[in-house]
């Protein structure tokens, strides 16, 4: 594993333009389960609740498990060390961008500043009626569902439900950002959820090298990773910081 730490970082250091691409495995540190595997939120949720058109037609039932999930849960998570190594290279000018597929704002808590949301934010509402957007500090989510202090419409919050589109400048600047770099970081994803694990797919077919941190092998691993750094985030990013700084 060393070796290929050290190898890791010779290349990232010699790169122009590294980019992360981080799926749930990287906040699970932070008390965030990831959403499958052994301990995951679809083992213990219907995903239907996150299913557009059945929001539309259950508003309160899905608030109900919704809270739960993203705001009992979610509300108090903190970075961990890896979303802070990265952060720190990209302060250093090593990471250039970042993609993620988390909700849980916990890139932007650790101070990285180029972060495209590609699912969107939990720490936002968004009213469907009028568009305007509040921050979920504003609520206290006693009383559900959350409506807009303009028409009393019921909120949405602004993370990408199953069935919606992405976020169209998110989308964009993932792809643009992907077919310019030379290294790909892929933290913590399965890669089972399109159209986002076509970002590091891009990336590869763009001539990058794809470096991936995670315990297990994902769907990336075999046909995509060039460098498998197998082990926990936090654990491995520290060490890859010791060798880059
Ligand atoms: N460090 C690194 N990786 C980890 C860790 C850890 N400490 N713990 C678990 N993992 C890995 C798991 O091995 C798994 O490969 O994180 C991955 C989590 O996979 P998923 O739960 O499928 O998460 P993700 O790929 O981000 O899911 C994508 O699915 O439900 C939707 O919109 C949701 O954004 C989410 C999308």
């Amino acid at each position: 594993m060393d070796l290929l730490i050290r190898e890791s970082a010779e290349i990232i250091r010699e790169s122009k333009f590294v980019m992360a691409f981080t799926g749930a495995g990287i906040s699970v540190e932070s008390g965030i389960p990831p959403f499958r595997g052994e301990h995951g939120l679809w083992n213990k949720y219907n995903p239907e609740v996150l299913d557009l058109g059945f929001y539309f037609e259950n508003h309160e039932e899905c608030w109900f498990y919704i809270r739960e999930i993203f705001y009992d849960f979610f509300a108090d998570a903190k970075p961990n060390k890896a979303h802070k190594v990265l952060a720190r290279m990209e302060k250093e000018g090593l990471l250039k961008s970042l993609v993620t597929q988390n909700i849980d704002n916990l890139h932007q808590q650790a101070g990285s500043k180029i972060v495209h949301e590609f699912h969107g934010n939990s720490k936002r509402l968004k009213c469907l009626l009028c568009g305007k957007l509040f921050s979920s500090k504003e609520f206290d989510f006693k009383k559900i569902p959350p409506r807009c202090d303009e028409d009393g419409e019921i909120l949405k919050p602004d993370f990408i439900f199953f069935g919606e589109g992405i976020p169209r400048d998110a989308y964009e600047n993932s792809f643009a950002d992907a077919e310019k770099a030379d290294v790909c970081i892929i933290v913590g994803s399965t890669g089972e959820v399109t159209p986002a694990s076509f970002v590091p797919r891009t990336a590869k077919q763009s001539g990058a090298v794809i470096i991936e941190i995670n315990p297990e092998e994902t769907m990336f691993t075999g046909p995509v990773t060039d460098i498998h750094l197998k082990g926990k985030a936090s654990e491995v990013l520290s060490k890859l910081e010791k060798e880059l700084f």
